[in-house]
């Protein structure tokens, strides 16, 4: 069977809640009519659970920007995978690069809430991705087995059949420099057969995006590699022109 596309709009911090809801409402509008392709809004903490109500009956679906691995307790300041489960969140995103860059998120704590989120049936989103020092030191390669191993490390092949990775090279996030589609299949690539070692079935149906800077002229020719399967969308996610635009790109 075909892997399903998945669209994913990370709003990263922005948008306040009259925002949010103004940009889900037009989104709900562009998009009713799309059946083949999964849709995910990744709007901030605070505007979570406005916008999910306001996409009851929607296709589009919920995800949050990063979670703690613990499920409560003294931990200020952090929001745990029960708590996105409960107000309707299906995904969550796991290290995006600016959290390992500002928040010193690792492989190690990254593999902890992947297991958190599979825990509590949320869809992790488990972003890897070179920086330029690294792509120009040909470490690209070495980068991606280092941070998807770890992420992954110890998960059984239903719960790695659960998961979602966005391929995410860093020099390409929020700079209009977008990899090249043979850029980001060869990596797209590498990380399917990295599965494939694992599992056969769960390399050929999962699904991997491809993130830094995606905008509606560039989405068609990406999404048509043969192993990218949708997008995580920054910039471009939160005008609802250029978002619809990218998820129905094909
Ligand atoms: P960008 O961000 O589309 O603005 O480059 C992508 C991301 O960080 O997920």
């Amino acid at each position: 069977m075909p892997r399903r596309p998945l669209i994913a709009g990370n709003w990263k911090m922005n948008k306040t809640v009259k925002e949010a809801l103004a940009l889900v409402s037009d989104l709900k509008r562009l998009l009713t009519q799309v059946r083949d392709r999964d849709i995910v809004v990744i709007p901030p903490y605070t505007a979570l659970y406005p916008v999910v109500q306001r996409l009851e009956e929607s296709n589009i679906q919920l995800g949050a920007q990063e979670l703690f691995a613990k499920d409560w307790g003294a931990y200020t300041g952090a929001v745990s995978a029960p708590m996105l489960a409960e107000i309707g969140c299906t995904h969550v995103l796991v290290a995006h690069s600016e959290r390992r860059q500002y928040f010193a998120e690792s492989n190690a704590s990254a593999n902890e809430r992947v297991k958190a989120a599979l825990k509590h049936n949320l869809v992790p989103i488990l972003c890897i991705g070179e920086t330029l020092e690294e792509r120009d030191a040909q470490r690209t390669m070495d980068v991606i087995a280092t941070q998807l191993d770890g992420g992954i490390e110890g998960l059984g092949f239903s719960e790695l059949g659960r998961l979602v990775v966005a391929y995410e090279p860093v020099w390409a996030i929020g700079t209009g420099k977008v990899a090249s589609s043979a850029q980001a299949q060869e990596v797209h690539h590498f990380i399917r057969e990295r599965i494939r070692q694992r599992d056969t079935t769960v390399a050929a149906d999962m699904r991997l995006l491809y993130g830094g800077s995606v905008k509606p002229d560039n989405a068609a020719e990406l999404f048509a590699q043969p192993d990218i399967d949708g997008g995580l969308v920054g910039g471009a996610s939160l005008n609802a022109t250029d978002f619809a635009a990218i998820v129905k790109a094909k």
